[in-house]
């Protein structure tokens, strides 16, 4: 993969004649790929370039199997991956404070950098950190045999509208033997990957899940509305092996992994940092250490992330209530912008000389708010200059174009990235 040496870099005309020169189809209307659109918006007098391609979404572009582990508002590997290639070498230090499953630093990770996560919410250390660690495959499956299942383990709430009674045991018998390790600090790195491979099959809507057919995996419905879900479906959960659905998601999670990405994995896990705060106070990591951040903040109060996640809560033994206190879920624009800006002015003053920002946002509530648009002052107030906005342009078939469906309808995902150097 080729690394674009960014000190010598016209960004402008790297993003104005770039083309996905790799992609070429039948469909394509032009072998060369899509050209960039450009315009300019006005943000407080100044102009602003905005580049609209398909910047890093295609086809030929698959990103790791290891990035499979779903979660509220995730972005995906290939958006990171374009920025750390572009702006990044081997051992520069990547960085996002609003991390999730951990899409950037795994990414990141992958690509040999450094990394520094951060998230106020601790399942996002629970579904990240351990897949800087690929377990072997022998040595899971014996752990997996070794932890016994108590005949008599009853959760300590009624969760039988999710799970088959033999489950609920084989669930319940996991969560103490976890929570026991943890405790007793010895919870080793086959257990924590065993804890986050459990945590996302909890619920889901196909056999590969713990439970009966419910939301996607990471939207847990309240028990009430999953009983709803029951009667109208008319369904009863019925038992599902929970060893057997751990190793096999562990074999797909791992299924894209080469041997040489395990160690440089490994390497990076072993020297990664990870905090579990806001991202407004992160005074742990040292001014001027990180040559790139690529994040996607909370998008105002459109996830409610501790309800969506209550069922992984009560999993990992974590205090749904306390994160809930914790997670910014700002109601108006105004009240999210004061928080951003707190967090613009840590990224500046961890951010190396030179460094990067990559900031991801979307358009929320039906596009009333383009939240690009407020980003783009706070981090120029916080010191930053902006180089511009990238939208990506994902076009979900080829096809769509020739039947004439405009593709700006109903088949394109987009995101929209502000780019800021130090
Ligand atoms: C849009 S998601 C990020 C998803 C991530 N890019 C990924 O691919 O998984 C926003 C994240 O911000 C976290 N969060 C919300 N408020 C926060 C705060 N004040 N400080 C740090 N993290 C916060 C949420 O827990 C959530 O994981």
């Amino acid at each position: 993969m080729q690394i674009i040496n960014h000190q010598h870099l016209n960004l402008f005309d790297y993003f104005k004649t770039f083309s996905l020169r790799e992609e070429f189809d039948l469909f394509s209307q032009n072998e060369e790929g899509q050209k960039t659109r450009i315009d300019y918006i006005l943000i407080q007098n100044k102009k602003y370039p905005r580049f609209i391609n398909e910047f890093w979404t295609s086809k030929q572009r698959q990103a790791s199997s290891l990035h499979e582990i779903s979660y509220r508002a995730c972005f995906k590997p290939q958006l990171p991956r374009f920025f750390i290639e572009l702006f990044t070498k081997e051992n520069d230090t990547v960085y996002d404070p609003f991390s999730g499953r951990g899409t950037t630093i795994i990414e990141a990770g992958l690509l040999g950098r450094n990394v520094i996560g951060n998230d106020v919410n601790p399942l996002s250390k629970i579904l990240s950190l351990p897949r800087f660690f690929v377990p072997n495959l022998k040595e899971l499956e014996e752990r997996l045999k070794n932890i016994k299942i108590n005949d008599s383990a009853k959760s300590n709430i009624d969760l039988s509208m999710f799970y088959h009674r033999e489950t609920e045991k084989e669930i319940t018998s996991l969560k103490r033997y976890l929570k026991k390790r943890k405790e007793n600090s010895n919870e080793d790195r086959l257990d924590s990957w065993i804890r986050m491979v459990a945590t996302n099959r909890l619920t889901g809507h196909s056999s590969g899940f713990f439970s009966v057919y419910t939301l996607p995996p990471n939207q847990a419905v309240s028990r009430e509305s999953q009983i709803k879900i029951n009667e109208k479906r008319n369904q009863k959960p019925s038992y599902r092996n929970t060893r057997e659905i751990i190793l096999k998601k562990s074999k797909q999670l791992m299924a894209g992994v080469l041997e040489s990405e395990r160690s440089i994995l490994k390497r990076a896990g072993e020297n990664a940092l990870f905090f579990n705060t806001d991202a407004r106070f992160t005074k742990e990591i040292p001014d001027r250490e990180v040559q790139l951040t690529v994040t996607s903040p909370p998008f105002l109060d459109v996830v409610q992330y501790d309800k969506d996640n209550w069922l992984r809560c009560w999993f990992n033994s974590i205090d749904e209530e306390d994160i809930s206190k914790k997670i910014t879920m700002s109601k108006t624009i105004d009240e999210w912008c004061k928080v951003m800006a707190q967090v613009f002015s840590q990224l500046y003053r961890l951010t190396k000389n030179s460094g990067w920002v990559a900031f991801e946002v979307g358009e929320v509530r039906n596009g009333k708010y383009k939240l690009d648009e407020y980003i783009v002052p706070l981090g120029v107030e916080a010191g930053f200059t902006c180089e511009g906005i990238l939208i990506n342009e994902q076009k979900f078939t080829k096809t769509a174009n020739i039947w004439g469906i405009n593709n700006n309808d109903k088949g394109t995902n987009t995101n929209r990235v502000v780019l800021f150097r130090k």
